[in-house]
This record gives C-alpha cells, sequence and structure tokens, in this order.
C-alpha cells in the first residue's frame, strides 16, 4: 500500500512520487491551500493540497483528525521560510496527487498533544494514548533493548525456552493468581509467579544456559514499580558460580547500555554486602547516587538518660543511628515537622536533630531538642563520626533496628531529592551475601529472604538448625539508582540440603511433597549445580527511559486496583461457565452489586 514511512522522507527523496499511509494529526486550510500532517510510526510529514483537482481537494477537506489515509505525492522541497527544523521531515513536504480515505475517525476522545490527560482516560483509550510519539517512542525503545539482551544471550549459548503458563504455585512470595480447571472439577491451576522451578529442572535436563522473556503473575500490593502481570528475563546456567554469573550479566548490562544509550557504566560494578548496605543506606537496595549515609551512633548512646536512645542502644535488636544533611540548619521547623511525619510512616516514633550551626563554639553552637539529655562526650561522638560541619543537620532514629532502617532509609532518599542532592548519571551495583531467613512476626516462623531454593553458603549449611538467623545465602540482586532491577542466587542442588531448607521454613515433609515433590524427585536424578538470576524488564525499561512508572513502558497496564479500563478485565462470567467448572460465587460479584439500586 505504500513505499515509504511518512517520518523517513527527506531532502534525498526529492521530485519521487512516494506513496505513505497514516492518520491526520492535523489539517490546516490556509487561503485555498490544505496541509495535512500525516503521521505513521515513524513520524509525521506535511501533506499539501491544493485546489487544481477540485475532486481530491473536496476529499481533503472532508478529512478530520485521526482519519486514516493514504497518499500519493510528489515530495518537494519547502519554500523559503516554512522549513520545520524541529521536524526530521521538516525541510521536505508532499505535493498529494491522489488521496484515499480509508477510514473515517470519530472525533478522539482526547488530543493527542493534550499532556492534562488523566491517567485512567489513557488508560481506557490505550489505543489512542499509544499513538502519542512519546509512548510509541518508549515501546520502541522497549523492543530495542529486548532484541539487544536476546542477540547478547545468543551470542553467549542461552537457549531460549519456554515454560507453561497453566502451572502450579512458585512461591516468590506474593499471591497466586489461580485458574480452574474444567477437566478437573474443584482443582485450580495457579500462574506463574516466576518460571523458578521449571528453569531449575531445565539444567537438571542439560539444557546448560537458559533464558525467556517471560510474564510472571503476582497477586500483591501494586506501586509505581510494582504490576500483578510484569515481564522478567528470566536466566540459569549450570556449573558456573555466583561470581561468574555476575560477571556475565553485568557485561551484559554494560553492552545494553553502550548499544542502545552509548552510556558507560561502571566495570566492575560495586559490590556490597547486605549488612553493609543496611548499615550505611538502611536498604539493600541502595541509590547511590544520593551521597548521604547513614552513622551508627549505638555505643555513645548507651549511658545517656534519654531513655529514646538509651533503649534501642541496649536492645540488641535495637539501632540507634544518624543521618548527616549538608546544610540542613536552612531546613524551617515546618519541613523538619513533615519530615518527621514522613518517617512516622515507617514506623518511627519521632525524629530527634541536631542544627550545628557553629561548631566551634560548643554547645552554645548547637541546637536541638534533646542536646540536653546527651552528655559533651556523646555530642563530641556525634560532630566527629557524622563529620558534620557548621551550617549541617543531624537527623537521628532510634528504634527497632528494622524501623531504624526503613525511616532513615526513606529519609536519606526524600532528603537527596528534596534537597537536589541526587548525582545525575548511573550507579549500578550488586548486593550479596544476604541472609537465607527473616523472622516473620506476625506468623511466628522463618521465611525465605529470597526463595526457598536458594543455597545458603556452604559454611552456613551447619548452621540451618542451630543458628538460621545469622545463615547466609549465595543471593545478589543487582541495584540501579535505587530500584531492584534483578535478583537472583545459587540454588541448593543437594536434595538433603533442600529437605533441611524447606523444614526450616516450617514446611512439613508432606506439604513439601505436595507442593513441590517433582523438584526434590529431580534433585536425585543428577542435578548439575546452578544458579540464576531474573531481571524485571518494566523497571530496567522505566528506569533506562526516565519514566515515572512501569506502567509508562507497558502497553497494556492494569490500574492501581489490578484492572484492566481498557477491557473492564476482570469481570463477571456466565453460569453456565461456572457451572461448567462446578464453581459457585459465595456472594454475587461486587460490580454487580454497586450496579443494583439501592432498596430504601
Ligand atoms: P524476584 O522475585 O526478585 O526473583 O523477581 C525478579 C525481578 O522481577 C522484578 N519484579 C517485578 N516487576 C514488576 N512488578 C512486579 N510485581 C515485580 N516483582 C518482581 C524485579 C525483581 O528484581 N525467580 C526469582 C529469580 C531468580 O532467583 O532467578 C525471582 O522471581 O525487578
Ligand atoms: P520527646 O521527648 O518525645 O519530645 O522527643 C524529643 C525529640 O526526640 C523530638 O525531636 C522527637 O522527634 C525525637 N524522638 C522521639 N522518639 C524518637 C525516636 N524513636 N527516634 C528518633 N527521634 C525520636
Amino acid at each position: 500500500m505504500r513505499s515509504h514511512y511518512c517520518g523517513h522522507l527527506n531532502e534525498s527523496h526529492l521530485d519521487q512520487e512516494v506513496e505513505i499511509c497514516g492518520w491526520v494529526h492535523r489539517r490546516r486550510d490556509h487561503g485555498g491551500v490544505i496541509f495535512i500532517d500525516l503521521r505513521d510510526r515513524e513520524g509525521l510529514v506535511q501533506v499539501v493540497y491544493d485546489p487544481d483537482t477540485p475532486e481530491i481537494f473536496m476529499t481533503a477537506e472532508s478529512v478530520r483528525n485521526e482519519y486514516v489515509l493514504r497518499v500519493k505525492g510528489r515530495v518537494r522541497s519547502r519554500p523559503e521560510g516554512t522549513v520545520n527544523a524541529d521536524l526530521p521531515t521538516g525541510q521536505i513536504e508532499i505535493l498529494g496527487l491522489e488521496l484515499e480515505i480509508l477510514n473515517a475517525a470519530e472525533t478522539p476522545p482526547f488530543q493527542l498533544d493534550d499532556d492534562d490527560v488523566s491517567e485512567e482516560h489513557r488508560l481506557r483509550y490505550r489505543y489512542i494514548d499509544l499513538r502519542r510519539p512519546e509512548m510509541l517512542e518508549r515501546l520502541k525503545f522497549r523492543s530495542e533493548i529486548t532484541r539487544t539482551l536476546r542477540e547478547y544471550l545468543d551470542e553467549h549459548g542461552f537457549l531460549d525456552i519456554e515454560t507453561p503458563m497453566l502451572t502450579k504455585a512458585t512461591p516468590e512470595g506474593a499471591r497466586d493468581y489461580l485458574v480452574p480447571s474444567r477437566t478437573h472439577s474443584g482443582e485450580f491451576f495457579a500462574l506463574p509467579q516466576s518460571p523458578q522451578l521449571f528453569k531449575q529442572l531445565l539444567m537438571m535436563s542439560g539444557m546448560d544456559r537458559y533464558y525467556q522473556i517471560v510474564r510472571c503473575f503476582r497477586d500483591e500490593d501494586l506501586r509505581a514499580d510494582r504490576q500483578p502481570e510484569f515481564t522478567q528475563l528470566d536466566i540459569e546456567t549450570s556449573f558456573m558460580n555466583e561470581d561468574q554469573i555476575m560477571e556475565l550479566m553485568e557485561e551484559m548490562m554494560r553492552h545494553v547500555f553502550a548499544k542502545v544509550m552509548e552510556i558507560p557504566l561502571h566495570n566492575p560494578f560495586p559490590r556490597i554486602t547486605y549488612a553493609e548496605a543496611m548499615r550505611r543506606f538502611g536498604s539493600d537496595k541502595p541509590d547511590l547516587r544520593i551521597p548521604l549515609e547513614l552513622v551508627d551512633v549505638m555505643d555513645v548512646m548507651k549511658d545517656v538518660e534519654f531513655k529514646v536512645f538509651s533503649g534501642p542502644a541496649n536492645d540488641p535488636k535495637g539501632r540507634v543511628a544518624a543521618l548527616r544533611l549538608p546544610k540542613g540548619c536552612e531546613l524551617t521547623r515546618k519541613e523538619i515537622d513533615d519530615y518527621t511525619k514522613y518517617v512516622g510512616i515507617y514506623g518511627a516514633r519521632g525524629l530527634a536533630y541536631i542544627k550545628v550551626n557553629e561548631k566551634d563554639k560548643g554547645r552554645e553552637g548547637l541546637q536541638s531538642p534533646i542536646l540536653k539529655f546527651l552528655p559533651d562526650e556523646t555530642v563530641t561522638a556525634i560532630l566527629e563520626r557524622t563529620g558534620a560541619e557548621d551550617g549541617d543537620l543531624i537527623f537521628f532514629g532510634a528504634d527497632k533496628a528494622t524501623v531504624v532502617n526503613e525511616a532513615l532509609g526513606a529519609l536519606r532518599v526524600k532528603l537527596g531529592h528534596d534537597r537536589g542532592l541526587v548525582e545525575r548519571g548511573w550507579k549500578p551495583l550488586w548486593v550479596v551475601d544476604f541472609p537465607m531467613f527473616e523472622w516473620d512476626e506476625k506468623n511466628n516462623r522463618w521465611t525465605a529472604l529470597h526463595h526457598p531454593f536458594t543455597s545458603p553458603k556452604e559454611e552456613d549449611i551447619d548452621k540451618l538448625e542451630s543458628d538460621p538467623g545469622n545463615c547466609l545465602s549465595r543471593a545478589y540482586d543487582m541495584v540501579l539508582n535505587g530500584t531492584e532491577v534483578g535478583g537472583g542466587s545459587m540454588r541448593i542442588y543437594r536434595a538433603n540440603v533442600q529437605e533441611l531448607v524447606l523444614r526450616q521454613l516450617g514446611i512439613s515433609d508432606e506439604e513439601a511433597q505436595e507442593k513441590f515433590g517433582f523438584l526434590l524427585t529431580a534433585l536425585k536424578y543428577g542435578c548439575p549445580p546452578h544458579g540464576g538470576v531474573a531481571f524485571g524488564m518494566d523497571r530496567l525499561v522505566m528506569l533506562m527511559t526516565g519514566a515515572a512508572s512501569i506502567r509508562e513502558v507497558m502497553a497494556f497496564p492494569k490500574t492501581q486496583t489490578a484492572s484492566c479500563l481498557l477491557t473492564q478485565a476482570p469481570s463477571a462470567v456466565s453460569n453456565a461457565q461456572m457451572k461448567e467448572l462446578g464453581i459457585r460465587l459465595r456472594k454475587p460479584p461486587e460490580k454487580d452489586q454497586e450496579k443494583q439500586p439501592k432498596v430504601s
């Protein structure tokens, strides 16, 4: 139907007759001449119709925004003074010789260049939203990234292998999406939270190196960087250790950034342990672009009379830490109050601070609601350790270590953004040496920090039962500018260790057999040492495009309440369908309830 894309035409096509197809971006009538900006995937080009051929001119007059046209015309230079330097096709225009309306269009629900359209509206009419050059560019860019990743992995001997979508639950810590089985009444498939177990089975099958760009499903609380279905670049290898895997994976990232963005990433990526990350940044996904760090002051707070500090300082599970904000004396009372409220979200019961006006003046030069509780040597130690200068402000967190880390970790990031301290550029790193287990206060049991198939450090295997809290795992996360873009681990490949870990997680042998008996059996038939990683493609693309949420880099994302505004999914199904599946609802669907008129 066409000889060229609209957006590809330029001076090299002068005097050629071309055929193009696309959408009417804008039509303007100018003193007897009609201009149509025709748009396709590759860009815009201006088409001009003059009244010499009245029939065609009349058709041109009748077109409206978003009509779909086929145009035949001749490429010519734009008259002097009408060149548009902002447009790649801006040197030329097409003199329209023929015009076919392939399809008319109703007035679109919003203008493509309107920046103020609600996200709800955009999602409902996503096919129109996606016509906006910004969205188009992001999806094209995403496609380029996946192509580059595939090329890299293909070149490095990885096989692209698909794994089932209708499967059994894989525990990754979220709720499952379930699919009822018609042929096995009363039974359900689970959609995969990840292909974790299948990729391990592929290693046991001898595939050696596997990858897949694969959809994963997790029914969990949604945020800007979480969707109920999202895409992983999922990878598994045999006979490689964690150092080799991390090396290969960061080389892949360097390759992608260099190829699609011409950005050189660090070589090698820095590695820090989980313990160090928590100590210095209060987070296991630290944003290294922010030059603020937490400093421990536990030891100098043990004997102070201020119980808020001495309590946690003497509690093995407590933490007292300081965070210095350069030039923080500028903060107003109101700003400090707002930050106090902010850390409250993370459970902090307050946010003590010291303003360092003039260090040399001793106490006189400091301003703080807690100064009166602190002896001289404590104050001196705080100033020394934090490296405070005149004009700085020091915040304090004192509580259970988990609360202090979360609160000050989040405050660190917020201050970084609010105070313009975020450095430009890309700061990838690996976080390693994660604990094997995490204590779940609510349910009074140990849970796996990564997932239950992650190998403990060899030297910690003996401690699995006696001291689970101090066992480290062979897991690693790739973090980029404060976002966890990927996570992986060396896997357990010996059946007895796997059984031990499952038992430690409070999973009885019976339950283990029922849930992952197939894996436990497979481990006994020749399982190679293996390990891998999975990257969140949506998150990676979000970061690389500078988008504000992963919804902006997905063609058809869901809302915060996990529904699709375009298709209205999820939706009720017919009784006949339910019957076939052997299912009866305990109460009518919420949507229908809403629709019913209120009975007064
Ligand atoms: P994990 O659960 O860490 O590991 O997931 C890997 C990566 O997937 C991304 N991610 C998400 N992205 C968008 N929405 C979500 N709801 C979401 N959840 C996770 C993150 C994360 O780093 N099977 C293991 C990997 C392995 O051990 O090889 C796994 O799934 O970027
Ligand atoms: P109060 O004695 O409760 O008025 O607290 C004195 C100062 O300590 C105030 O600035 C509080 O914000 C702060 N504060 C109270 N509890 C904590 C805590 N757990 N961690 C850090 N600062 C706190």
